[in-house]
C-alpha cells in the first residue's frame, strides 16, 4: 500500500491549511493510500542543535518525537506538507521539522554517497500554503525553502497549492473550489506515485 505522510504545520488546529490538508488526506485515502497524519504542534521537537551525530549514524542524536517522524518519512512514497506563511516563510513548527531532517540529507548524501541527479527521487511531495495578503511575491521565499527541503529528503516537489487572502480561521470555507482542488490533488498525488 502506498504510504503517505501528511504534515500539519500550522499552530491553528482548524485553520485554513488544516482544512485544506484534511481534504488532500481524504483524497489520498480514497485512492487507497495509507496516510499518517503528523500534527507538529502536538509533538515535542527540539530545533536542530548541530551536534552532527548523524554524520556517524545517519540518525539525529536528539531523542524526541522527531525520531518517529524520521522513520515515517523514510518509509513513505509521498509527502503532503501544509504550512501557513509567517513572515514570508513557513511556520516555526514546520521549520524545526525541516532543520531536523538535515540528518536525512546527511544519511543519503554523506553516508550513502548519493549525488544529486544520480537517480529519480524516491518520493513525491505536495505543498499547501496560505497567506493573508495578496502580494505577488508572497510565496517566493517559502517555495525556495520547500523545494530545497524536499530535495534534501529525496522528494520531488510534485505540486504546490498556494492561496492568497486567507487570514481568519475558516476563511477557506468561503472558497469551496480551493477545498476541492486540495481534495483532487491528494487523489492525483497517489495516482502519480502508483503510476511510476
Ligand atoms: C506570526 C504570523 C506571521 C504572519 N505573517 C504573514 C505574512 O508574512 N504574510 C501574510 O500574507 N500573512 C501572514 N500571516 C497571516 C497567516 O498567513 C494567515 O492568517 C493564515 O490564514 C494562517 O493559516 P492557518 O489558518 O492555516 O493557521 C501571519 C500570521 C501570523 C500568526
Amino acid at each position: 500500500m502506498t504510504k503517505v505522510v501528511a504534515i500539519y504545520g500550522s499552530p491553528r488546529r482548524e485553520g485554513n491549511t488544516a482544512l485544506l490538508l484534511r481534504q488532500a488526506v481524504q483524497g489520498a485515502r480514497e485512492m487507497g493510500a495509507e496516510v499518517e497524519e503528523v500534527v507538529l504542534r502536538d509533538l515535542k521537537m527540539s530545533p536542530c542543535l548541530e551536534i552532527y551525530e548523524c554524520k556517524n549514524t545517519g540518525r539525529c542524536a536528539i531523542q524526541d518525537d522527531f525520531q518517529k517522524v524520521y522513520d515515517s518519512i523514510l518509509e513513505s512514497r509521498g509527502l503532503i506538507l501544509a504550512s501557513p506563511i509567517f513572515f514570508y516563510a513557513v511556520s516555526a513548527h514546520t521549520k524545526i521539522l525541516m532543520d531536523r531532517c538535515q540528518s536525512l540529507w546527511v544519511k543519503t548524501n554523506w553516508l550513502e554517497g548519493r549525488r544529486d541527479g544520480q537517480s529519480s527521487p524516491q518520493r513525491k511531495g505536495l505543498f499547501i500554503s496560505v497567506g493573508a495578503t495578496k502580494g505577488k511575491k508572497l510565496f517566493d521565499g517559502t517555495l525556495l525553502t520547500v523545494r530545497y527541503y524536499f530535495e534534501a529528503i529525496d522528494c520531488e516537489l510534485w505540486k504546490s497549492l498556494l492561496y492568497r487572502q486567507l487570514d481568519f480561521e475558516g476563511d477557506v470555507l468561503k472558497h469551496p473550489e480551493y477545498l476541492e482542488e486540495a481534495h483532487q490533488a491528494g487523489k492525483d498525488l497517489v495516482r502519480a506515485i502508483d503510476e511510476e
